[in-house]
């Protein structure tokens, strides 16, 4: 298998945090990119223009964002959805306000059906399209059945879609599908192994317009990342209401922090962005243990501690993040090498590392907590010089906290 070749380091992270979106206990299952790879697909198809194709691939990459737990997750991908308008409209008001606003109306109107009978009150060619191509590819990717070749379901699944032509779907797309989908690649490319070079090659082979493309290092690329950090942190967040604002306290708490140490305002921008994305893993643990009123047994730390880890990889092919996921990834670790996942010790956490271990410490202790409030901020120092004290966190950086 090739590397994976993104147009950008923004892309990339939106691929990471796709990845995130569909992680499971058995690994990542790609709902969001298979029906990326469709959308992309039947709008390519369709002849639309390549930035509304580049938009309706990129929407489609994150579109079910605004799910909130593991069990809503699991009741869309029945075929028959009963209730899907909430989490369109929470993925809608998460994105408006961002960078990636171009993708929010798209994912607003993604169950919406052709005929009608919508929260939105749209039908029809009123439905915007994208979001009518969107729709059929999401409910072609619940249909596929991962226990068997996805070429040898293709006859029953485009049956299946058939079936509601002119109802749930726009009659023309559902033919374009029954078109493309003649061809044996368009179902093997969904198949785990080869999906991820699949998208990238037809992303690569569709690339945004010149004036879009910035690398990292460039204000307007670090300028965007931030952006698509914040709406992921806020994603993350939102899933406990224990962690309601927590990544976001701890980015601030980083950037102020590197500020105190003396860093350049690039690095303290770096360091709030690696505080954004330090629990992005959060996303691999179920609510049911994120919520917990009580000491958790065996098996739940053991997926507990799993978190980082994820965070580390889901970050990993982000290029220009080679520094930042670590700072990221490493919030757990101990500076005597009893922390976690990885038992690294002082020889190879950096400052910036230890930054963002003090602040997730600091936010952490100032929330409230299932089993306790939120703690004052004298005491939070105090807990916080014991744990330089015992070999957990850097003496220096907890100085500085002190400062804030
Ligand atoms: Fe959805
Ligand atoms: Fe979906
Ligand atoms: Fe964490
Ligand atoms: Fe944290």
């Amino acid at each position: 298998m090739g590397g994976l070749v993104l147009h950008s380091p923004s892309d990339q992270l939106l691929f990471a945090i796709s990845a995130a979106l569909d992680l499971t206990y058995k690994g990542i299952s790609p709902h969001h990119m298979r029906v990326a790879l469709v959308t992309g697909k039947i709008s390519q198809a369709l002849g639309l223009p390549r930035e509304r194709l580049q938009c309706a691939v990129r929407a489609a990459l994150i579109h079910d964002c605004g799910v909130k737990t593991w069990g809503e997750r699991d009741k869309l991908h029945v075929f028959e959805v009963e209730h899907p308008f909430q989490h369109a409209e929470d993925g809608f008001r998460l994105l408006e306000p961002s960078p990636l606003c171009a993708l929010a109306v798209v994912v607003r109107y993604h169950h919406d059906r052709w005929s009608g009978g919508n929260l939105s009150g749209l039908a029809g060619e009123s439905i915007p399209l994208e979001s009518r191509i969107l729709h059929l590819a999401d409910r072609l990717d619940v249909l596929l059945d991962p226990a068997r070749f996805y070429n040898c379901q293709r006859s029953e699944v485009l049956k299946a879609l058939e079936g509601y032509r002119g109802s749930a779907f726009d009659p023309q797309l559902v033919d374009v599908l029954g078109d493309i989908g003649r061809q044996e690649s368009f179902w093997l490319d969904l198949e785990p192994e080869f999906l991820r070079d699949s998208l990238a090659g037809f992303m690569a082979a569709t690339p945004k317009p010149a004036s879009q493309r910035e690398t990292y290092g460039s204000i307007p690329e670090l300028g965007e990342i931030e952006g698509v950090a914040e709406v992921f942190a806020g994603i993350v967040d939102r899933r406990s209401p224990y962690t309601y604002q927590h990544s976001k306290r701890v980015a601030d708490c980083a950037y102020r922090l590197g500020k105190v140490l003396g860093f350049d305002e690039n690095r303290c921008r770096e360091l709030r962005v690696a505080g954004l994305l330090h629990d992005l893993g959060k996303l691999g643990v179920d609510e049911g243990i994120l919520d917990k009123n009580g000491s958790l047994d065996g098996a739940e730390v053991c997926v507990i501690r799993r978190h980082p880890y994820l965070t580390f990889r889901l970050l990993e092919r982000v290029s220009g993040f080679e520094e930042l996921k670590e700072w990221a990834a490493f919030h757990h670790e101990r500076l005597d090498g009893k922390g976690y996942p990885f038992g690294f010790g002082e020889d190879r956490l950096s400052l910036e590392a230890r930054v963002v271990a003090v602040c997730d410490v600091f936010a952490a202790l100032s929330e409230d907590r299932p089993y306790r409030r939120g703690l004052e901020r004298d005491k939070v120092m105090e807990i916080l010089e014991k744990m330089a004290d015992s070999g957990a966190l850097d003496r220096k950086v907890v100085e500085a906290a002190g400062c804030l």
